[in-house]
């Protein structure tokens, strides 16, 4: 999780700062950000929504971000809403973060797999992709049929889009076992040197969308054995969390599981869930959907 200034270029915007950037500009930001998609921006990101945003401010050619937000806001801005969403996210994520997740999910699927329908896995705040490649990196061993579905899906669609094509540069592989690069990573040759690409055997059961965690009403999902919703539920507030808690209990099969992040602590929020392990939570009982 980045810090007040979570990248070097949102270093850079502290010292040099060409467009004006008023407290009200970044309150409106906060504001419209948490409308858009509950993100509930600290008070303290002035600097790093400055530095996401002013290399596109520059580019469309308009003065200030006054300008800018006036524009956004504007008809002829609806285009716009993409990029200033894929630019205040935060998407740092690593392959099999939080080991303990996959070692659960093995077990999880190894009682329910492999008995009729399609196990089912969905990763809710995919980013670029590395959650959902870890989990068919452990599904694929565990469902002997091969009969398993993961939904992959964020908000951003810059990052949707770098998950489905798979390629990564080798330093954000170095944790897995040779097997692992063996059996599901291709090593890219000549200008491709340095990354690898996810084989398509593993991309076979994958499916990626947009869908906004805050949205009343998502599409047509299915039923899910597991919910990954990790890392993200920290930037909601409590409201928007417990919203979002009881929506993913409608799509929780009874056996079901929720696994959230290391720091994400739901039991003073919802009495929906139970905890079943670290970090990792079922449906109470009684509130079978
Ligand atoms: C820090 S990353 C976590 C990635 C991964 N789950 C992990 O734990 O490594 C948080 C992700 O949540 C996504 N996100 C933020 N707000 C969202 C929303 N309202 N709906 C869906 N995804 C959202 C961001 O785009 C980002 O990719």
């Amino acid at each position: 999780m980045g810090g007040v200034l979570s990248t070097a270029s949102d270093k850079e915007s502290i010292f040099a700062r060409d467009l004006h950037f008023s407290d009200e500009d970044f309150r409106i930001i906060r504001e419209l950000l948490y409308d858009k998609t509950g993100i509930a921006l600290s008070a303290v990101k002035n600097h790093m929504a400055y530095a996401r945003l002013a290399k596109h401010v520059r580019r469309l050619g308009v003065a200030n971000f006054a300008d800018y937000l006036a524009l956004l806001r504007s008809e002829d801005g609806a285009h716009e809403w993409e990029h200033f969403i894929n630019a205040l996210t935060t998407n740092l994520t690593s392959f099999f973060r939080e080991q303990h997740h996959f070692d659960i999910l093995h077990q999880h699927a190894l009682q329910h797999a492999d008995r009729g329908e399609a196990y089912r896995v969905w990763s809710s705040a995919s980013s670029t992709g590395e959650e959902p490649y870890s989990i068919a990196m452990t599904l694929d061993p565990a469902v002997r049929s091969g009969n398993y579905h993961i939904l992959a899906s964020d908000i951003d669609t810059n990052v949707l889009k770098k998950a489905a094509g798979g390629v990564y540069a080798l330093d954000r592989i170095a944790k897995l076992s040779d097997q692992q690069l063996k059996q599901y990573f291709l090593r890219g040759r000549g200008q491709n040197e340095g990354m690898v690409k996810i084989k398509s055997g593993l991309m076979r059961n994958m499916e990626f969308r947009q869908i906004n965690l805050v949205d009343r009403s998502w599409p047509q999902l299915g039923m899910f054995d597991v919910i990954f919703c990790r890392n993200v539920l920290i930037y909601f507030d409590k409201p928007t969390q417990a919203g979002i808690l009881e929506h993913f209990a409608q799509y929780l099969k009874p056996h079901g599981l929720l696994l959230l992040g290391h720091s994400e602590n739901i039991q003073h929020i919802t009495d929906t869930f139970s905890p079943c392990g670290k970090t990792a939570y079922r449906l109470a009982s009684g509130k079978t959907p």
